[in-house]
Parts: C-alpha cells; structure tokens; sequence
C-alpha cells in the first residue's frame, strides 16, 4: 500500500509521514526532497530560475515516475494534488489523506516562510488572506481524499488506527 499525504504548506505532512513510515516500518518518500535532491537547488532556487510553471511539471513528472516500494508513505507537495490530474492518479495508485487544518492553525506554524517561494515575506495577517483564498481552491482537489482528517493534534498512531478501518 502507496499513502500519499497532502495538504497545505505547514500541515504536518513531511513530519507525519516519517511517523506513520516508523510505525508502518517502511520507506518514506518526500516529493519534494528528491527534487531537491535532483536538481541540486532548493525549492526557492528552483522557482527563482525556472518558474512555478515548470516545478509543477516536475514534480508531475516526480510522483507518476518514481519508483515506488510496494509499502511507503509519501508526502507531496502541497501545490501537487492541484495540479493536472495528480489527485485522481494517487486515488487510483493508493490511499490518499488530507492532512487538514484551519488557516490560522497554519499561519501558527508556518514559521520558516522565506524557504516557501509562495509566502516569502508575509506577515500573518497577509498569509492568512492568501491561505483562505488558496485553500478554497485547492479544497476541491484535498477533499478528493479518502482519509479527511484534522491534522493539528493528530498523532500518528490515530493515523495508523485510521487507515486500519479503510481495509
Ligand atoms: C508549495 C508547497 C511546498 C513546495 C512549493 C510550493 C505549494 O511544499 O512544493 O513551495 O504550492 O503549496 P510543502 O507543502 O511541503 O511546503
């Protein structure tokens, strides 16, 4: 089983899904961390040189060519499941779960703005208005998921014990 976690920027997705790989005992795979990797520049560097346009052909390309383990947790980006028909493709290769939160829980925790090329420089009453405005947006694809949960208190074992019922 492939679980893909998505969310927002600042949702809990690279951090749950180290957890719930432990807990699973298998890989994790963090889309963006391979690009990183790949291109040898960070997320911010690879905006800054290329455009948003071709980091969301990037990773469209990451997620539908890696080479997934038959058991791992993979977080996403939080622009990915918005992206062409990304959503219905993890719905189609494994079980997708919306990490959700309420947008002034993630303006408490996104701290680390100036890494996220899309919130560099704002301060929290700019980034609330831009997350309400993004989220109603990027909610219709989220909510594709077939896990919805809130992610703010979640522990990973609540997670785990979630996707148990799913089988
Ligand atoms: C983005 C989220 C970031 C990263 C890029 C764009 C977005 O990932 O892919 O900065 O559009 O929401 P995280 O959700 O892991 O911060």
């Amino acid at each position: 089983m492939i679980v893909f976690l998505v969310g927002f920027m600042g949702c809990g997705k690279s951090t749950k899904a180290k957890q719930l790989a432990n807990l699973l005992e298998c890989p994790v795979i963090d889309i963006d961390a391979v690009i990183v990797e790949q291109q040898e520049m960070s997320i911010a560097d690879y905006f800054a040189a290329n455009g948003e346009g071709a980091f969301r052909q990037l990773e469209n390309e990451m997620l539908k060519s890696f080479d997934y383990p038959e058991t791992c947790v993979v977080a996403t980006g939080g622009g990915l499941p918005c992206f062409l028909d990304n959503m219905e493709w993890m719905n189609e290769n494994g079980v997708t779960v919306y990490l959700e939160m309420t947008p002034p829980q993630l303006v408490s925790r996104l701290h680390n703005r100036e890494k996220r090329p899309l919130i560099k420089g704002m301060d929290d009453e700019q980034l609330l208005a831009f997350i309400i405005d993004k989220l109603e947006e990027r909610n219709v694809f989220y909510r594709q998921s077939k896990v919805v949960i809130n992610s703010f208190d979640l522990d990973a074992k609540a997670l785990l014990e979630e996707l148990e019922t799913l089988t």
